[in-house]
């Protein structure tokens, strides 16, 4: 019904509604206006939608007929007769003028482009946290699904057989990523010694990155790199055999023992340019990268300056270091050619990851009682740190998984928060991933308005083994996303992939979102979702992608719903995910991507 009311009066950026004109004299000083006007400045177009099938994200008019853009802007939103503005008025004169004179008159000085019946219009869609060059890096050599230690060999070897540059040199390092020992028979981490066995991988330096990113799987010529290996490693795990001999898996903080060689200006490139085709032939005209180390944050900087950002990134930077790092990064407000880099945040890490037993719990695990996690450094070390960041005015986003990690984390923001006069509004702390928390803390994440920044496709991809390793009772508390939205007091919960550790298409995220089923429509509860009462409606799910973002990124202002006077960034879709069947969701395709009203992928 409040759609129905609101679509009485357009909304327009720019006051182009003339009254007291007498109608001849108005069309006439339009059509001068329009071809003077708008031929020669803007360019300027109108997509309508006869089944009015373009859905705003704008609470006062969530669905409607035509958009116009003007340059990089939205300009107005409504009906037809109001968005193609003088319609009305020469509608008024059909006795006069000849329909096809009134046609031409319409639409001088714009194109009116009309989608076809079952066809969408989205706000550009947001992945609100992602790893973009790890993404094109992930590509080289993806082991996502390989279903066993040799058919990760196997795919090690066709990439050496089709890479002859990686064949020929043996001191060129192979890297890739993507294996999940939860998915192999016996569910054990593999050995260095794993890699040995095929001849071709022999003396071959290899480290391969789990599918989360929280471990990597080194070859036995690497472990050769590293004779001094420390016993122990804060916040990180070396495994090691019942001998005490590494095995080659470094988990978390231990990682960064391995001596891979930085990469190269060219290999970034290549990297930005693989994920970039991806990421716009999917919608995505914004990302928030989720932890931007500083040579990446240069790269980045370099493409903004250059003109070559074709969508928008969000940076949270981060250095690695034990230290206060803040006045190691720039601050990047709206920079470039385009304005389309920002970098007002940074991103921490209080702990690791479920699948390697790294997520810090405040009870040992249920199916490894020996550990409870890892909290990669010391509560109170991360205090300081975080009350410097915030001090010194960064938007903190932490990596917290377990609920210990998140019950740490929000004991710091509560306290500056509620005792040192911290502003929820102007600083907008973030959790990343928000998986698992105690019932009193999912309460008093609502309480104090941190932002929840989750993934629905971990939800999916864990759902599996996740109750294996929490119980019966922790697991309630986890992946709890309507929840999370509820207990929201700005409404918001930005959702994400987390690429490349799952899928660049934010439709997964959607579909994950509404359904909590795995592509092929199972769950570990059935055909209708994995704790279905934690499903997001599609329109919450939708606001997950768009609105919620650009609040979690300081731009709810200017991105997020297709408003007059924000940024031309939308999406068409050739399906409307908004009402097919669920399992028809990951079937629609995107027709057109548009960045500051420009197309950037398809066409319109
Ligand atoms: C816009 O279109 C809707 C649906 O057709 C209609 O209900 C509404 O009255 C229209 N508004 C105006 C101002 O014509
Ligand atoms: C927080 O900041 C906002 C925006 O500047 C301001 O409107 C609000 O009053 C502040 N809240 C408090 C409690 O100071
Ligand atoms: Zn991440």
């Amino acid at each position: 019904m409040k759609e129905e009311t609101a679509a009485a009066t357009p909304r327009q950026g720019t006051g182009n509604r003339a009254y007291g004109m007498r109608p001849w004299l108005l069309g006439i000083v339009c059509s001068l206006s329009a071809v003077l006007l708008l031929n020669q400045h803007a360019k300027s177009y109108v997509i309508c939608s006869k089944s009015r099938e373009i859905y705003t994200v704008d609470p006062d008019y969530p669905r409607v007929e035509c958009i116009q853009i003007r340059g990089p802007d939205i300009v107005a939103t409504g009906n037809y007769s109001e968005v193609v503005w003088f319609s009305n008025y020469l509608n008024g004169m059909s006795t006069i003028i000849p329909s096809w004179a009134l046609e031409r008159i319409q639409h001088l000085g714009r194109k009116v482009i009309q989608l076809e019946e079952g066809s969408v219009v989205l706000p550009g869609l947001t992945d609100t946290h992602a790893h973009v060059i790890e993404n094109g890096y992930m590509r080289q050599l993806p082991l996502m699904g390989s279903k066993s230690v040799d058919e990760v060999i196997d795919r090690i070897k066709a990439y050496i057989q089709s890479h002859p540059d990686a064949g020929k040199s043996s001191t060129r390092w192979i890297e890739g990523m993507g294996w999940d020992q939860t998915k192999w028979v016996g569910a054990k981490f593999p050995t260095a010694a794993d890699l040995d066995k095929d001849p071709l991988l022999k003396r071959r330096f290899i480290s391969l990155s789990r599918v989360d990113g929280h471990a990597r799987w080194v070859s036995s010529a690497v472990l050769g790199l590293m004779p001094d290996l420390p016993e122990k490693v804060e916040g990180g795990n070396i495994v090691r055999d019942d001998a005490g001999n590494p095995t080659g898996i470094f988990v978390d903080n231990a990682m960064s023992l391995i001596p891979i060689p930085p990469w190269t200006h060219d290999q970034m490139s290549s990297f930005f340019d693989v994920t970039m085709k991806e990421a716009l032939s999917y919608g995505l005209t914004s990302i928030h990268d989720a932890d931007t180390k500083p040579a990446h944050v240069e790269f980045f900087r370099e493409m903004a300056d250059a003109g070559k950002l074709p969508n928008r990134l969000y940076l949270m930077g981060n250095v690695a270091s034990d230290e206060y790092w803040g006045d190691k990064i720039p601050r990047l407000i709206n920079y470039g050619k385009h304005s389309r880099l920002n970098l007002r945040g940074v991103k921490l890490f209080a702990d690791g990851a479920l699948g390697s037993w790294g997520a810090a719990l405040l009870k040992p695990y249920s199916d490894n009682p020996e550990t409870s996690g890892l909290m990669l450094s010391g509560p109170e070390h991360l205090k300081k740190l975080v009350e410097q960041f915030w001090k010194d005015g960064w938007q903190t986003n932490i990596h917290c998984i377990g609920d210990r990690a998140n019950h740490v984390i929000l004991n710091i923001f509560e306290d500056i928060l509620e005792n040192k006069g911290g502003n929820v509004s102007t600083w907008r702390p973030r959790i990343e991933h928000a998986q698992i928390f105690s019932p009193d803390d999912l309460k008093r994440i609502g309480r104090l308005g941190v932002i929840a920044s989750v993934q629905p496709t971990h939800a999916t991809s864990d759902m599996w083994y996740a109750q294996i390793r929490l119980g019966p009772e922790r697991i309630k508390g986890a992946y709890a996303y309507q929840t999370l939205l509820q207990a929201s007091p700005q409404g918001v919960l930005p959702l994400g992939s987390d690429f490349p550790i799952e899928g660049v298409n934010p439709l997964l995220g959607f579909y994950a979102a509404v359904s909590r089923l795995s592509v092929d429509g199972t769950s570990p509860h059935g055909p209708g979702g994995w704790f279905p009462e934690q499903r997001l409606t599609r329109e919450q799910a939708l606001k997950g992608m768009t609105l919620d973002p650009a609040y979690a990124s300081f731009a709810e202002n200017t991105l997020g719903s297709l408003t007059p006077g924000k940024k031309a960034d939308f999406v068409i879709l050739d399906k409307n995910i908004m009402t097919v069947p669920v399992d028809e969701i990951l079937s629609a395709k995107v027709k057109a991507t548009v960045v500051d009203g420009e197309v950037v992928y398809g066409k319109l």
